[in-house]
């Protein structure tokens, strides 16, 4: 399972890359927002700053609703960077744009994601990867697991090439619980990655092998 960092910040992307288990990056206009980074040049810097800090997949998401404008803006993305994958929304222009992007050799991310039935669409129209939104889908008292489960089962069964990216993912558990129905890519906050690390048996490990050591070592 491919691990991304779903944030448009560069300190957590450089102690998510750090870490070395970083296959990529995800961001959205709201994650762009929340780092001040205004106006189109300052947007396209900014993805390079991104590619330049990991060797991965780095989402980059169109602002325009229509096909024509997901096609001039995308293909802008995408020449930016070979690890920019233009993220489109699940919309019948965004479906229109993905096909075009698919013919085209484009890489894409399906996104805005709630149901098996716009999954099949994507995987049609040729995605790269989908992202279905876990936490969204948890927050209105659906079950955003299930969803995935439903996607992979349908993926495998007719050999979609399209990758499962399961987002909005809000926790720990969220991302053991996307390994084990076998979600191809989680795309996770650095905090529920960090989380993955804790365990009190390990801290109370820990201590007791030092404290042993030193009663020897001094
Ligand atoms: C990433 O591709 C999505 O845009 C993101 O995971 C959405 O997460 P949120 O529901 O926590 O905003």
């Amino acid at each position: 399972m491919k691990f991304f960092v779903d944030t448009a910040n560069l300190e957590q992307i450089k102690e998510a890359n750090d870490l070395g288990i970083l296959d990529g990056v995800t961001t959205n206009p709201s994650l762009m927002a929340k780092e001040g980074i205004k106006g189109k040049e300052a947007v396209l810097a900014h993805y390079k700053n991104i590619c330049a800090i990991v060797d991965g997949d780095v989402s980059a998401e169109v602002i325009a609703t229509d096909t024509e404008g997901m096609i001039k803006e995308g293909e802008e993305l995408a020449a930016l960077h070979k690890n920019i994958v233009v993220k489109v929304p699940m919309t019948q222009a965004g479906i229109k744009a993905i096909k075009h992007f698919s013919d085209k050799g484009i890489r894409t991310n399906c996104t805005l994601v709630f149901s098996a039935g716009q999954a099949i669409l994507a995987a049609k129209a040729g995605a790269t990867y989908l992202s279905p939104f876990v936490g969204r889908v948890d927050d209105i008292s659906w079950d955003g697991i299930t969803l995935i489960e439903q996607i992979v089962h349908i993926y495998s069964t007719y050999g979609f090439q399209t990758e499962v990216l399961a987002a909005s993912i809000r926790n720990p558990m969220h991302i053991i619980q996307c390994a084990e129905i076998g979600a191809d890519v989680v795309t996770c906050p650095l905090n529920a990655i960090l989380a993955l690390l804790n365990h009190p048996l390990t801290d109370i490990g820990l201590a007791k092998f030092l404290a042993d050591h030193k009663k020897v070592n001094g």
